[in-house]
């Protein structure tokens, strides 16, 4: 099955390095016939107070809440058919209703649910939201004929509303949208408008507002503010939303949910699953033993600097399995990507089955699911759901294996791990690392992976790695690596021809992964990769740049 093929059930994921590995036991639990714990319905990690979202489906949803947890108030996001049971135990404090791609002019457009006005909670409505808001409220919206779509100037009309407490009477903020505010409900009147806009934001004196920009893009500047203040000035929050305090919370309900269970946890020097590990080891101890198989696959040095922070830094259980030689055997002879991936795949779960029958009886598989992960898992498009079917077909799957599920990074953005990874002590390098694939360097090797090319690859890697932090970009790139291809070509060094590989350097920035572009690297810095990598790998005469972008191209070459 060629690369174009795959595309459909693709196992390429967005946010966590280490899903590859958790999916996998995600399967054998599943075979296993077993519901986990910490169901969506679980308690959230913040009992105190939240804000929910109330998702119409906009690309920008998931940012609203991440900036709303910025502002240290927890919030979830909920589809817009969630039902109040759901919502309650979350003690909501207010609620935002999101954008989406909907017009409120079509009979069968999504809308607020009544709860949200019968709990008379302060509401902020953004774009969609605020046209829900008006046509559910009374109000009127017409049809747009224009998109109005980039960059506006907001003028404030109220400067004594709460929502523009700290804000200067004009700013610059981001518009996306066709349909317009014609007339704003009874008892709400507009506070702001732009040039193309009278109604740029509308209130009425319960605290309910509506914006037709976008507060949570970095294109309007000024939109964190406007979330703060909905949160505290508005709802009142407290702003208890901090990584001590979920670290705290976090502790005692693992140790609730354990009691004196024994859990296990694949470690694989990623930020989720150390962080995971770390907390759970610093809930219950000694009940806790990861599993770190080493496949060969993995980076220089990269064994050793997991093996050392977790067991003897942190003296932590560690089951060790070297199981490069069995990886190898395995791969000998494929060269079709996604073949390679499951034999990893299929390989790894044998692996981790036989290590954990060893330690006997076990009741917890810790995973390190975040939040991203959990929100995209319902839709029917996700990477994870698409992995999962992917994966079903793979033989060897360990049935016996009868866990319940510790996820307690579910309710966590990727940002919010690594400050929990840096509250909990862990080394900088092990909390900001890039993300690395499951798969590891066989997806950097194209064609067959050998003992040698893997080599090869590791030297050149570690060129890149080391010339990209010593120029301190490595936090601003989202992956840097080099990829060892099947091209051979001429060379002359010194007065010898040498028939050489090639190698591709590949840097790119991302938020997400979903997309990404081709980083910018200086010249110079390109030089220095290239001319350690020729002098200093050998076997390598060649060093290209690779500068594509994702799409048409994916981030990995294979
Ligand atoms: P692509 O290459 O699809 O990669 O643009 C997107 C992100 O996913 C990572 N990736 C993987 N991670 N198993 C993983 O755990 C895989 O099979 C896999 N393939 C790609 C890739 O490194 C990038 O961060």
């Amino acid at each position: 099955m060629g690369k174009d093929k795959a595309s459909p059930n693709s196992h390429r994921v967005a946010t966590s390095d280490d899903i590859e590995v958790s999916t996998y036991l995600e399967i054998a639990k599943e075979i296993a016939g077993e519901q986990s714990v910490t169901s969506k319905e679980a308690i959230s990690p913040a009992e105190r107070e939240a804000i929910i979202v109330i998702d119409f489906g906009s690309q920008y949803s998931m940012l609203i809440a991440r900036r709303i947890r910025e502002c240290q108030v927890y919030c979830e996001l909920v589809s817009h058919d969630t039902p109040w049971e759901r919502i309650a135990p979350l003690n909501p404090k207010g609620f935002v209703l999101s954008g989406g791609p909907a017009t409120v002019l079509d009979p069968e457009a999504p809308l607020a649910p009544a709860y949200i006005y019968e709990s008379h909670l302060p509401i902020l409505g953004i774009c969609y939201g605020m046209q829900v808001l008006t046509k559910q409220l009374g109000g009127q919206v017409s049809l747009g004929t224009k998109h109005e779509y980039g960059h506006a100037v907001l003028h404030l009309s109220d400067i004594d509303s709460p929502l523009f407490a700290d804000l200067p009477s004009s700013s610059p903020v981001w518009m996306s949208h066709a349909d317009k505010i014609e007339e704003v409900p009874p008892g709400f009147k507009s506070l702001a408008y732009t040039e193309n806009s009278p109604i740029a934001v509308m209130g009425n004196d319960d605290g309910i507002f509506g914006l037709q920009f976008h507060p949570e893009v970095a294109h309007t500047p000024e939109g964190k503010t406007v979330l703060k203040n909905f949160a505290y000035r508005v709802c009142g929050c407290q702003g208890n939303w901090t990584m001590g305090n979920f670290i705290n919370e976090s502790i005692s309900r693992i140790r609730e949910q354990v009691g004196n269970g024994r859990v296990i946890c694949a470690l694989s020097g990623g930020v989720d699953s150390s962080v995971v590990a770390n907390l759970i080891h610093r809930a219950v101890g000694d009940q806790l033993t990861c599993i770190f198989v080493n496949n060969g696959l993995l980076r220089r040095e990269e064994v050793e600097r997991t093996f050392n922070t977790f067991r003897l830094n942190l003296g932590m259980n560690i089951a060790y399995v070297d199981a490069s030689e069995r990886f190898l055997n395995r791969l000998k002879g494929v060269t079709d990507p996604e073949i390679k991936r499951k034999a990893i795949g299929d390989e790894f779960i044998k692996v981790f089955e036989e290590e954990a029958n060893k330690i006997g009886k076990v009741d917890f598989l810790a995973q390190g699911t975040l939040y991203p992960d959990v929100i995209e898992s319902t839709s029917s498009v996700s990477s994870i759901s698409a992995t999962i079917k992917t994966h079903h077909n793979v033989g060897g799957l360990p049935a016996k294996m009868i866990l319940q599920l510790l996820e307690p990074l579910r309710y966590l953005f990727k940002d919010e791990v690594r400050q929990v990874g840096l509250e909990l002590g862990l080394p900088e390098e092990m909390v900001w690392r890039q993300p690395f694939p499951g798969p590891g360097l066989a997806i950097r090797i194209i064609g067959e992976v050998t003992k040698e090319k893997l080599e090869i690859l590791r030297s050149a890697d570690w060129v890149v790695m080391n010339e990209i932090k010593k120029a301190r970009l490595y936090r601003q790139l989202w992956q840097t690596f080099a990829v060892l291809t099947d091209v051979k070509s001429v060379g002359v060094m010194g007065d010898y021809r040498t028939y050489g590989y090639l190698v591709a350097v590949r840097a790119v920035t991302s938020e997400d992964a979903m997309t990404a572009d081709w980083a910018r690297l200086p010249y110079d810095l390109l030089a220095r990769i290239s001319n350690r990598i020729v002098n200093e790998v050998p076997g390598i005469n060649r060093v290209v740049y690779d500068i594509t972008s994702k799409p048409p191209s994916t981030i990995e070459w294979e």
